[in-house]
């Protein structure tokens, strides 16, 4: 079985019970919630990974066009029931964060919590945002880390999540790599074991001709 075959089925297997399981810690929710004052005040933007779509039911409340993309069809069912509850839609795509199934440049912020760990190749992941941003636009990403200060507790937990399965990395060398400036990094939550980090893509491309329009 491939990893995403493997992936897929671990969090099918997982989403009926996530979402209840999460419930019991509040301060998860203000984790994920770390991202939202960095997305733009409007525009389409891309949750990546929403699992059962507590944080996307706050963004399809908030903005008019909103895109949820997971590879768990299960964690989509559990994200369309959480919408349908509140009355509220938005447009939820089975996909892979590597190979996102967008045009160029069609979302003016994107935004993943605890999911961009869960992603094997994280360098391609990136790439694929920073494709289907709009220039000015942002990635809001919160994750579990191994943190810069050293903390061993949250050192002892990032070990615990990589055998888990989960990629504990350098989200801001990975974003500057794909051609992003850093706004945000910001180590947070018990014993400093959250990262936010946020990316901007550059309004002007180098080579881009509209610079000298
Ligand atoms: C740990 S859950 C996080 C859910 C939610 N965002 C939260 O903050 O609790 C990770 C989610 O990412 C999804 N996921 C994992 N790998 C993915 C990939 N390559 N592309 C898209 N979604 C992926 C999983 O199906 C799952 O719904």
């Amino acid at each position: 079985m491939n990893d995403q075959a493997r992936y897929r089925r671990l969090y099918d297997r997982l989403a009926p019970v996530y979402g209840p399981a999460l419930s019991l810690f509040p301060m998860w929710r203000r984790y994920t919630e770390a991202a939202l004052p960095w997305l733009p005040p409007s525009g389409a933007i891309l949750e990546i990974g929403p699992g059962p779509g507590a944080l996307h039911r706050t963004l399809a409340a908030r903005y008019a066009h909103t895109v949820a993309l997971d590879l768990s069809p299960g964690m989509l069912a559990q994200a369309q029931k959480r919408l349908q509850a509140a009355g509220l839609s938005s447009g939820l795509v089975r996909g892979n964060a590597v190979r996102l199934p967008f045009a160029a440049e069609c979302f003016d912020g994107i935004v993943l919590t605890f999911a961009f760990s869960a992603i094997p190749d994280g360098a391609a992941a990136v790439a694929e945002m920073a494709r289907v941003l709009r220039p000015g636009g942002v990635i809001a990403l919160v994750d579990a880390c191994d943190p810069e200060n050293g903390n061993r507790v949250a050192h002892w937990l990032a070990r615990l999540w990589e055998r888990f399965g989960d990629f504990m990395r350098d989200e801001a060398a990975l974003m500057r790599a794909a051609g992003l400036a850093i706004d945000e990094k910001r180590e947070f939550g018990a014993f400093h074991s959250i990262r936010l980090t946020v990316g901007r893509k550059p309004s002007v491309q180098v080579g881009d001709s509209r610079r000298f329009a």
